[in-house]
């Protein structure tokens, strides 16, 4: 017997219903489709798509495949990566072993968990301030815009030691990056990119003159030591910082608040039991992580997976957020449970790739419930379930807007 198609007639991936819950279909691919062809019918490319926990953890760790675009013919590297400016490309997400080995160990030196946990207080006033601020909008403000977004961006820059008069600019640029892939965007995209890079080049010389107590200062002081980061590793690195803890970041927030508010019970036992915070942050992650589709990587060699013959060159993406359902790896996967354990889910990825920003983007959630729980006893959707949207991104899963009421 056949297994009747994958997708129905008109259907992809991006469709709006599949957006709004792509779990049935991820089920099915678990079961009947564990290597399945997707096409982008924006960008016209395709990938293959692994769903299976156990898949998704051994391809990630898997030498037959590489993330470094310059392996790669350079009609493949056009066809994926031709809107992106060369000198941003060059980061810890786009390289393989030795290379990201350096790199990583390198950053790692500088993004340590005694410099996250040093900015519990800092995160905390500025969760307060934007609180406010999504207060004072009165009924229906919404959080993704108040609150969510914002967030990320502001701890980084201040982070990285962005000047606070930049901070709009900096804000402008990065929802650009991240605005719905179309060949029409890739030109702003581009420019976005070249105005970026221009005001990092001049943030890095004033650094390099006068070096302050932040990332960029730290980061260039690593590379001059023995010039073990080139100039364009650094500033893809910075690059890299803003984007990566972006998006991830504000829809982890909205998607996990949403998914408390639609669960009063587990609302109920959080406000109950506090220290149960952080084990709810990690359901979050998994229940309704906002990295749904990993980054790309290409198959150095032909091979087979699961029947499936790959050729050499061809793209494979994981798919997190289903693997994170996966029942051979969670009892009761459909089930949110602020209170699981174990929970070894894959929101913020596995392997040698596994989330620089993990620490941060915790401590980000972590505060954000505290004082939302705390600040907010009577807090809801304001709007009908029916009419919240999501984004029509598969790579990042996240709302459209989520309007509140307290
Ligand atoms: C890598 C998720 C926040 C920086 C990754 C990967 C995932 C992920 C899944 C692996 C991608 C892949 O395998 O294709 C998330 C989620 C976040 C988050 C869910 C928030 C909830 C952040 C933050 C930062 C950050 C705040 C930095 C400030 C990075 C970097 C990498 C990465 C640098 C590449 C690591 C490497 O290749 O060695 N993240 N991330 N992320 N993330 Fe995050």
């Amino acid at each position: 017997m056949t297994a009747s198609p994958l997708f129905a007639e008109g259907e992809t991936l991006w469709s709006p219903h599949v957006r709004a819950n792509p779990f049935p279909l991820y089920k099915r691919m678990r079961e009947e489709f564990p290597v399945a062809r997707i096409t982008d019918p924006q960008l016209g490319q395709h990938f293959w798509l692994l769903t299976r926990y156990a898949d998704v953890v051994s391809l990630v760790r898997d030498p037959r495949f590489t993330q470094d675009p310059t392996r790669l013919p350079e009609e493949v590297r056009q066809r994926f990566f031709g809107h992106k400016l060369r000198s941003l490309s060059r980061h810890l997400l786009t390289v393989d072993p030795p290379d990201h080995t350096r790199m990583r160990s390198l950053v790692s030196k500088v993004f340590t968990p005694r410099r996250i946990e040093e900015l519990r207080p800092r995160i905390t006033e500025i969760c307060s301030e934007l609180l406010e601020g999504l207060r004072a909008q009165g009924p229906g403000g919404d959080f993704l815009k108040e609150f969510a977004f914002p967030l990320p961006v502001i701890v980084i820059a201040e982070l990285l030691g962005i000047p606070p008069e930049d901070r709009d600019r900096f804000r402008e640029w990065t929802q650009t990056f991240f605005a719905p892939p179309s060949k029409d965007s890739q030109e702003k995209t581009r420019e976005a990119h070249q105005n970026f890079f221009k005001y990092l080049g001049e943030i890095f010389e004033l650094r390099r003159q006068q070096p302050r107590d932040d990332l960029i200062s730290a980061l260039i002081a690593v590379q001059e030591q023995g010039d073990r980061l080139s100039a364009e590793e650094l500033m893809s690195m910075v690059f890299l910082l803003l984007v990566g803890g972006y998006e991830t970041t504000g829809n982890l927030l909205g998607n996990g608040l949403l998914a408390l508010l639609q669960h009063p019970d587990q609302l109920q036992r959080l406000r109950e039991d506090r220290s149960l915070i952080p084990s709810a942050v990690e359901e979050m992650l998994r229940y309704c992580g906002p990295f749904e589709l990993s980054i790309l990587r290409f198959a150095k060699e032909d091979l087979e997976l699961h029947g499936q013959h790959i050729q050499a060159h061809e793209a494979v993406r994981v798919n997190y957020l289903a693997a994170d359902r996966d029942t051979e790896q969670f009892a009761e996967p459909d089930r949110f449970d602020v209170g699981r354990t174990p929970n070894k889910h894959v929101g913020f990825g596995h392997g040698i790739h596994f989330c620089l920003g993990a620490p941060l983007a915790r401590l980000e959630a972590i505060v954000t419930l505290e004082l939302l729980l705390e600040r907010l006893p009577e807090l809801r959707v304001a709007t009908a379930p029916e009419k919240l949207a999501w984004r029509p991104s598969a790579q990042a899963r996240g709302l459209v807007s989520l309007p509140l009421a307290f």
